[in-house]
């Protein structure tokens, strides 16, 4: 038979899922898996969801794609109401995550182009981030796996460990021109920044002229049960990168500014094809119609405090499988005790979708339309599949 025609670049479970709805997702011989991996984050409102259905296939039956060098209506409003839900005043749409980072990287640079400080073109990062595969974004990720084999690394970006303030005053040069982090790290282990960390770095970027870029591609939009993750430390950004949740499915990222810090982004500095187009823009007003409802960030917090304590208490029943529990709302993470993939696959035989993470983490994003009822069966799933693990774990002993 002949090898497969797409690239080998993952390493892909074998599974194949033909239709989804809500948090539930079936595969073509109609097995049903629970899915709290949710596309990493991007089926915010789960599979098949009326509202979107309905926005994509109304805006399908009537304009698909036009040029960004005409006037987008429905990008226009959905700039507006992310402007008006956040710190920003503008926004630039992309389709994807790490082309928002592009932007936020760009934006920054030019920021200090344009204030006559062309030699400030530096961002600081921080260890076990992940910001993307282009090659600036493995660049400012700095983790080797992703780099190695890739040429040189892109110049410009320094790393400094995990929440290290000592560190990150050390590297803070006159070429710094930025900070770039992830509110909560996801890829890294579901890690989130404390508060008091966060509310440090604003004030670091005041003192010394620098732009705070955050991540929020996958804990922005309600993820942490605020709309934005950095609500929470009661700080804003210069600018901020957002995709995943927003598009709910459909390939959509943002980068989000202050007027000020965008001042440098006049025409013909920046540009994309399929960036904002009138599909995307109608899928991202349709999830933000629901996540803006009333009441839905606050179902978010409650059901995520009722999933996390559930889950502590399987960490007390499995302390020799599941080292602890982490995380905010509905982005949640298991440190595991045994290799995590062995708790995934577990997982998966008890017909639950999870997504691994560095850390030895087991990262659970489920939709965020889940119920608390579903938050029940999944809890119990995780139990069953902890008590496998420990069955195999003393049959192997
Ligand atoms: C925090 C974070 N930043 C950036 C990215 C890159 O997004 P994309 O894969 O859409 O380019 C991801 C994707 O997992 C992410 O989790």
């Amino acid at each position: 038979m002949r090898e497969s025609a797409l690239y080998g670049t993952y390493a892909r479970q074998p599974l194949a899922f033909e239709r989804g709805e809500g948090c539930w997702i079936e595969t073509a011989d109609g097995d049903r898996y629970l899915d709290f991996a949710a596309g990493i984050a991007v089926n915010s409102l789960g599979h098949a969801h009326p509202h979107l259905v309905a926005a994509l296939t109304e805006q399908a039956g009537k304009l698909w794609h036009v040029s960004n060098v005409y006037e987008i209506p429905g990008q226009a409003r959905l700039g507006e109401r992310l402007a008006e839900n956040s710190f920003a005043d503008k926004v630039f749409f992309t389709n994807s995550g790490a082309e928002a980072l592009e932007c936020a990287i760009k934006t920054a640079r030019r920021y200090h182009h344009v204030n006559g400080h062309p030699e400030r073109y530096r961002v600081i990062t921080f260890e076990g981030a992940f910001h993307g595969r282009t090659l600036a974004t493995i660049a400012a990720g700095g983790q080797a796996k992703y780099l190695e084999g890739f040429g040189p690394k892109v110049e410009g970006f320094d790393q400094v460990p995990f929440d290290d303030t000592e560190a990150l005053l050390k590297t803070i040069d006159p070429e710094t021109a930025a900070i770039l982090v992830e509110p909560i790290q996801g890829e890294g282990g579901v890690r989130p920044i404390p508060n008091a960390s966060l509310r440090r770095l604003r004030e670091l970027c005041d003192r010394h002229g620098l732009l705070l870029i955050l991540d929020e591609v996958q804990s922005g939009v309600g993820r942490t049960g605020k709309l934005f993750a950095h609500e929470w430390a009661e700080i804003t950004p210069d600018l901020m990168a957002v995709a995943k949740g927003i598009g709910g499915g459909f390939p959509l990222g943002a980068c989000l500014a202050t007027a000020e810090a965008a001042k440098g982004m006049t025409p013909g500095t920046h540009g994309t094809t399929f960036g904002g187009n009138p599909l995307a823009m109608a899928v991202g007003n349709a999830v933000l119609d629901v996540v803006l409802e009333d009441g839905f960030m606050e179902s978010i917090s409650k059901k995520g405090l009722l999933f996390k304590q559930s889950l502590a208490a399987v960490a007390d029943e499995f302390p020799d499988i599941v080292e602890g529990v982490r995380g905010e709302g509905l982005m949640l993470g298991i440190k595991c005790r045994v290799q995590n993939l062995r708790l995934l696959e577990a997982l998966r035989d008890q017909k639950m979708l999870v997504v691994p993470a560095g850390d030895n983490v087991l990262r659970l994003l489920p939709p965020l339309i889940i119920t608390e009822d579903e938050i029940r069966e999944a809890v119990k799933r995780i139990h069953d599949a902890a008590a496998a693990v420990r069955a195999t774990e003393k049959a192997d002993a």
